[in-house]
């Protein structure tokens, strides 16, 4: 395995501690052997999330004194506003503190008791402030999305069939709108093809339901349509995301991802009204709507971020960079999610360790045990992270259980990767001698895995 150079040089360096292996059993120990809980200090390559992490650039950097801190109307808006309006196309842009702010808003906005939503499987937060407006979720994704071996290309498709008997069941009208993430990332990273997110908005719109896009990491999954797609391959990155917006009727943004900011979201609508209706709920939950919980230089940065994030030696070599872990996983047979997506390689960990029971967390357990070997820090994504059912209150458990690596932009060097990658194929040749699974000792009620804790079976 290989990937093209780093379109950057490093200009400025962070010290990171590296621990011995007495000292993280320590200090997994007393975090409840939840990885979420540890100090950042006892790191070593940070894999949590690729969220808030990336690295800004000089450009960023010198754009946030540029951030205009006026409450109302500050000049840092239009600047944001603007380079929505150019890469995403959305007429109406709600500056958010991050993606979950606006996941509340449009919730507030559109569900009620009674009312459903379907996706392409389901993000955490996304889903959660779905159902606390009372809605009932669907997961319409295609089967192959939930087989961590399947190598379809698309693996964020929606199944038309499964939505279409959604509505047939529930009927258009409880349908409020359709939620589409590009990439998804419970499913590991994977892409939605232009193809699919056209039909799924020809057919939502037929129907008269609207269609929002999470667009996080909306620039991955247009590099992976130029790679993956018939026909896109010789489009621009920038043409392939104005295809992605374009049917939709709007996105709620995390701009901590692609857009290589630290903080910040936005939401884009099309409709004047429902446009109007979410900056009054702005001005209740996030902050004026002309700076939604962020200060003005946090919008310079996305700003700039949302240029850079379109650049095809940025995205390839980003994009490249996981491909390489995983290509380094894969070629030593520990079994991760095919093929590899825009920002996390993952470690199917229920066949990685089969000896461990759903029942006992295998994700969270190889999660604990790369802490424990190198430092290294993944999070679970599977039966912890999927919580609990709300209506029967019993624990769901998705046909994914995995350990998810997510790399932040422009942050690690092949070195690191190398690290990470050596570390998981020794574990994985040691198997088994991880013999004990997790139980729960606190759990949680909202987002469980961010603060729950364990201890060993
Ligand atoms: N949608 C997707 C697809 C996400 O991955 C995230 C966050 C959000 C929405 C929420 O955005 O964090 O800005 O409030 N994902 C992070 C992760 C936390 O680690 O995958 P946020």
């Amino acid at each position: 395995p290989d990937y093209p150079p780093e379109p950057w040089r490093v200009k400025m360096v962070e010290p990171i501690r590296t621990t011995t292996r007495e000292y993280r059993e320590q200090v997994i120990r007393e975090a409840g052997w939840n990885p979420c809980l540890l100090r950042a200090d006892d790191v070593h390559v940070d894999l949590f999330t690729d969220s808030g992490t990336n690295a800004m650039s000089d450009r960023q950097w010198s754009a946030l004194l540029r951030g205009d801190e006026a409450y109302a109307g500050a000049r840092s808006f239009y600047v944001l506003e603007q380079a929505v309006r150019a890469h995403y196309g959305y007429e109406h842009v709600i500056p958010v503190h991050q993606g979950r702010g606006g996941e509340n808003i449009l919730s507030r906005c559109l569900l009620r008791p009674g009312t459903h939503v379907a996706a392409n499987m389901y993000f955490p937060s996304t889903r959660a402030h779905q159902e606390l407006n009372g809605a009932t979720f669907h997961d319409v994704i295609i089967d192959e999305a939930h087989d961590p071996a399947d190598e379809h290309p698309f693996k964020g498709n929606i199944d038309l069939n499964k939505l279409r008997a959604v509505v047939n069941e529930v009927g258009a009208d409880a349908i409020p709108y359709v939620s589409i993430a590009a990439t998804v990332n419970m499913a590991g990273g994977q892409p939605i093809s232009i193809a699919n997110l056209t039909e799924v908005c020809d057919f939502a719109h037929a129907h008269g339901i609207p269609v929002f896009l999470d667009a996080a990491r909306a620039v991955e999954n247009a590099w992976l349509v130029r790679q993956r797609e018939p026909g896109w391959a010789d489009r621009s990155v920038t043409d392939i995301l104005d295809a992605l917006c374009a049917p939709t009727d709007g996105a709620v943004m995390s701009a901590k991802k692609d857009s290589l900011a630290n903080i910040g979201g936005w939401l884009g609508f099309r409709d004047p009204e429902l446009a109007e209706q979410a900056r009054g709920l702005a001005l209740l939950y996030e902050g004026l709507h002309t700076y939604g919980g962020m200060a003005g230089r946090d919008m310079e940065a996305i700003a700039q971020g949302i240029v850079e994030s379109v650049d095809e030696d940025h995205i390839r070599n980003r994009v490249a960079q996981v491909e390489y872990l995983g290509a380094r996983l894969h070629a030593e047979g520990v079994p991760i999610v095919q093929p590899v997506g825009g920002h996390c390689v993952c470690v199917d960990a229920a066949t990685a360790l089969p000896h461990i029971p759903r029942t006992e967390f295998p994700g969270q357990t190889l999660a604990a045990a790369t802490y424990v070997d190198a430092g290294v820090r993944g999070v679970e994504r599977g039966a912890i992270t999927a919580g609990r059912d709300p209506r029967t209150g019993t624990n769901r458990f998705p046909p994914l259980e995995l350990l998810r690596l997510a790399i932040p932009r422009r942050v690690y060097t092949r070195g690191h990767i190398d690290h990470v990658a050596d570390s998981l194929i020794r574990l994985h040749a040691d198997r088994a001698r991880i013999v004990h699974g997790l139980a729960f000792t606190h759990e949680p009620r909202h987002l469980r895995f961010f603060q729950a804790r364990f201890s060993p079976t």
